[in-house]
């Protein structure tokens, strides 16, 4: 049967990748661009969601969330990003930044309705505008400005059917952290030109080299027109609780409740205690997980200066962004190329739109031995290559 007269206009053309979600795992495949942190939080996280079960707290949420979390949300926004929110009222606790995302934009964009990102950016941007019958415009960046985005370009795209811009720093999936300048020249913008800003500042803790997350709502003036995301899925490697926050102005707030409840009416309560938890305890152990993962970082550089092949520096998050391009295959031959030939998964650049070919997204989040015997490999798979170039 054909399935395609009773699709909705918004479902043609998508598709869920469904083949890759029942596939069996291959045997000896290496995962080098996975966006899954590999280290797990202390104990305590688990402790709590186990008392939470055991004192069989599996009831519906208020819709904001449970009030003890929503005041750790609140105190940590406060404490480490210099953000002032009212716990009750102007945070609302999602399942995951993906959640958050499509609730907020949900409440902003009407079909035609623009909204502005630097390129290469999170996909789910793409896919999310164009659900609502919008557009996520990308603005490019470069590999020569470490794909930081010039504000001019940013402001050149403006239309009158925009209607937020997107910023997220670090970035994914290209690890740059925008400069306090470059925010203070958006948060400028955004005044100039009336905008809201949707900070997903999800990559916040993973910042190398004394580059520094700056947070979008911190900054004069846009504490009033920044709509802060994050989540637990990546700072506290918590990626299948499904957790995450919206801070924002509470008449914002109230407007995206609906869209919120028509989804999820509430965030996992169990996960809700989970983060309670972790917010709630000392995080010094985190310091141990970024010098691992800063470990890696290096190492990849060392593999890829050894061949070498060029790339974008992480400065942030957890990817490398490596360009493929001496290779003379565009981005998703080279993907394709090194599963069959390496053993070796990545993600093109392109996932993060046209801006992003020629490049695909490595990551920090392979343990050794499987890291260093994927290193080696990748090693040997490029170097093969670039022989056979002319
Ligand atoms: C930039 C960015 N935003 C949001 C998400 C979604 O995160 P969550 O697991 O919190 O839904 C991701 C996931 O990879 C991401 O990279």
């Amino acid at each position: 049967m054909n399935y395609d007269k009773y699709l909705s206009q918004r479902a043609q053309g998508l598709h869920g990748s469904l083949g890759k979600q029942t596939s069996v795992p291959i045997p000896g495949l290496i995962n080098l661009g996975s966006g899954t942190p590999d280290f797990v939080p202390p104990p305590h996280v688990f402790e709590a969601m186990q008392k939470a079960l055991a004192e069989q707290r599996i009831q519906y949420t208020a819709w904001t969330g449970i009030p003890e979390l929503r005041a750790a949300i609140a105190q940590k926004l406060k404490i480490e990003n210099g953000i002032e929110v009212d716990p009750n009222g102007e945070i609302v606790v999602t399942s995951g930044a993906q959640e958050a995302l499509m609730a907020v934009l949900m409440t902003l964009l009407d079909p035609g309705d623009e909204v502005l990102t630097p390129s290469p950016h999170y996909d789910e941007y793409t896919r999310d505008a164009r659900v609502l019958g919008g557009t996520l415009v990308p603005v490019a960046t470069t590999p020569e400005s470490n794909f930081t985005i010039d504000v001019a370009a940013l402001e050149a795209a403006i239309t009158p059917r925009t209607r937020a811009l997107i910023v997220v720093s670090p970035n994914n999936p290209t690890g740059t952290v925008l400069p306090e300048a470059t925010l203070k020249g958006i948060a400028d913008l955004a005044q100039a030109r009336d905008l809201l800003v949707v900070s997903d500042e999800i990559y916040e803790y993973y910042t190398y080299d004394g580059h520094r997350h700056v947070s979008m709502a911190s900054l004069p003036g846009m504490r009033e027109r920044t709509i802060t995301i994050n989540s637990f899925s990546k700072s506290f490697a918590m990626t299948g609780m499904r957790l995450g926050y919206i801070a924002a102005p509470a008449p914002l707030v109230e407007a995206l409740l609906p869209f919120h409840h028509a989804m999820m009416i509430c965030a996992n309560v169990i996960a809700q205690y989970g983060g309670l938890a972790v917010l709630s305890q000392p995080r010094d152990w985190f310091a141990d997980v970024l010098r691992e993962y800063d470990r890696r970082r290096r190492l990849w550089m060392e593999m890829l200066d050894s061949i070498p092949l060029p790339y974008s520096e992480p400065q942030g998050a957890y990817y490398i962004f490596i360009d493929i391009r001496p290779t003379g295959l565009t981005s998703a031959e080279f993907v394709a190329r090194a599963r069959e030939e390496a053993l070796l998964v990545f993600q093109p650049g392109t996932i993060g739109g046209g801006a992003g070919e020629g490049f695909i997204r490595g990551a920090l989040t392979k343990a050794s031995p499987e890291f260093d015997e994927g290193l080696a490999r990748f090693k040997a798979f490029v170097s093969a290559l670039l022989e056979r170039q002319p």
